[in-house]
């Protein structure tokens, strides 16, 4: 397989994915994230912005520190205080890449950086040669290229890899781009960059018009050997291209353009749910590749083909993208050993530590339900093992509600070795016991965003809720499970609050 055969997977969740409205994860929760890319066999991942932030540095580095095989690249603008906080940040990388980026457009030269284009020339230069004596491998972006002047742009490209860029990326940062179009206009740089050969020319496109993958499909056959792309499509503004769908575009159409990647396909699935529950951005049902209903057959039509040969209508396994068809599992009866084994079979490799928890997990609603399903496990896996510290432990819950009663609750929260009491009235069970854990922590989160799931099928299924809760201006997602739905509620909510505390003492 030569080099043009194959196609490079950026993966910018940690940081494109990351600069979504409202979503916050901590150094824990993107190292989870990192770890799972990394098993996903995604070729680089952009672990944050290093300069933007103490938090963002200290999760690049760690990022940077424990995950092996992905190459570990961190953002920077195009000069040297941010290379040098960029380069601090990931030079432990096995493979580090220093990303660093300059708009060309006429828009973002006149009115944001208010410089000639022959400014942004040397300064994109200047910059790319500056972080080559730290790192030989550097991208260059050249933000806004999409709305840029073709021979300016064309000049810049050269220019950058002569001084040693070994990826220049080309990204439609505003969703502009019409496929057609932006195809060409990969082809066009192509065509008129003699030393392109010396670099791969990369693609980053935002789904504003809803043409994200669109246009990274076209960018691929117009000579693109890169493209950035987001687990779930999560991204600034309507977001990245989705990494599922570009790898499932790629997999599935192989014949029309005869690429290869290094993805591990039945992680896709996995990666996807772990990205949707950390940063609390749901999926929607009707979402391409990872949604509840990608699928799912519904008309009769349909259904009858599919029994009599699936791909009548299915163009894509399930099972390939590791979505699990069986879902019979384990009971109350399992002991420790099949346990593990189980949990292996589904790709967690559990530590003695983890595995405790998890069992622990395991035998209380194993206690609850009758049979454990496979999507029980994984939520208990998020729960119990990719758990933050807990400040604050929920350890008792009582609720009066109906529909002639003012809800009540009454709340015991556990803050190390002392138990604090309160109770409070609201407008709904919820509310009410969300005001009661108020009364102890004196925080008063504002609940931005509220979602309740059922994990698995059946009445006796699992309830998992995601919400983002506003605690001192920032947003925090929080997780709760259990099989009573209220308990979910209120554990997400204190979920919420240990991230928000765990955040200050980090800091500190
Ligand atoms: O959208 C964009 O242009 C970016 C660059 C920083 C690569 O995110
Ligand atoms: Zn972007």
């Amino acid at each position: 397989m030569s080099a043009q055969d194959r196609i490079y997977l950026f993966d910018t969740t940690l940081r494109d994915g990351e600069q979504s409205p409202g979503v916050s994860l901590n150094v824990e929760e993107k190292l989870d994230i990192a770890h799972q890319l990394a098993r996903l066999g995604v070729d680089i991942i952009e672990a944050g912005f290093p300069i933007a932030s103490q938090g963002d540095f200290a999760a690049v580095r760690a990022i940077a520190r424990a995950v092996k095989g992905p190459v570990i690249a961190g953002l920077c603008r195009a000069n040297r205080e941010d290379i040098d906080r960029t380069w601090e940040a990931i030079k432990d990388a096995e493979s580090p890449r220093i990303h660093t980026f300059l708009a060309t457009s006429p828009i973002h030269l006149k009115y944001k950086l208010k410089k000639s284009r022959e400014e942004i020339l040397v300064q994109a230069v200047e910059a790319v040669k500056y972080a080559k004596r730290f790192c030989s491998d550097v991208e260059f972006s050249a933000e806004d290229a999409s709305r840029s002047d073709l021979d300016f742009l064309a000049r810049v490209t050269e220019s950058v890899i002569n001084a040693g860029a070994t990826v220049v990326n080309l990204p439609d940062t505003v969703g502009y781009g019409i496929p057609e179009e932006f195809g060409r206009f990969i082809q066009e740089i192509m065509s008129r960059v003699i030393n392109v050969d010396q670099a791969i020319i990369s693609v980053h496109c935002h789904d504003d018009l809803g043409l994200a993958v669109a246009n990274s499909m076209a960018g691929i056959m117009g000579g693109a050997r890169q493209v950035e792309c987001a687990v779930n499509g999560i991204g600034e503004r309507a977001g990245n291209a989705a990494l599922e769908e570009i790898i499932m575009a790629l997999y599935t159409r192989y014949d029309l353009f005869k690429k290869t990647t290094g993805i591990n396909y039945s992680e896709i699935y996995r990666t996807s749910r772990l990205v949707s529950s950390l940063t609390g951005m749901q999926v929607q049902p009707n979402k391409a590749v990872v949604g509840k209903n990608a699928f799912a057959h519904e008309s009769g039509i349909h259904q009858d083909g599919m029994l009599k040969e699936r791909t009548t209508y299915e163009i894509m396994s399930p099972e390939l993208i590791g979505v699990s068809q069986s879902q019979l599992v384990l009971g109350k009866h399992s002991g420790r050993h099949a346990f593990q084994e189980h949990m292996a079979s589904l790709g967690f490799t559990l530590s003695e530590d983890e595995l405790e928890k998890a069992f622990a997990g395991f035998k209380m609603i194993a206690d609850k339900k009758k049979q454990v399903t496979n999507d029980d496990l994984e939520a208990l896996v998020k729960d119990k093992v990719y758990a933050i510290p807990e400040r604050f432990r929920l350890e008792y819950l009582h609720v009066v509600s109906g529909s002639t009663v003012i809800p009540t609750a009454t709340v015991r929260l556990r803050i190390e070795d002392k138990v604090f009491h309160a109770a409070a009235t609201g407008d709904g069970p919820v509310d009410a016991a969300c005001r009661a854990v108020d009364r102890i922590t004196d925080l008063y989160g504002k609940m931005l965003d509220y979602k309740l799931s059922a994990v698995g099928g059946g009445k006796d299924a699992l309830g998992e809720v995601v919400s983002r809760i506003q605690i001192d201006g920032k947003v925090y997602a929080g997780r709760g499970l259990s099989t009573d739905i209220i308990e979910a509620s209120v554990k997400s909510y204190v979920n919420a609050i240990n991230k928000h505390y765990y955040e200050i003492q980090r800091r500190e």
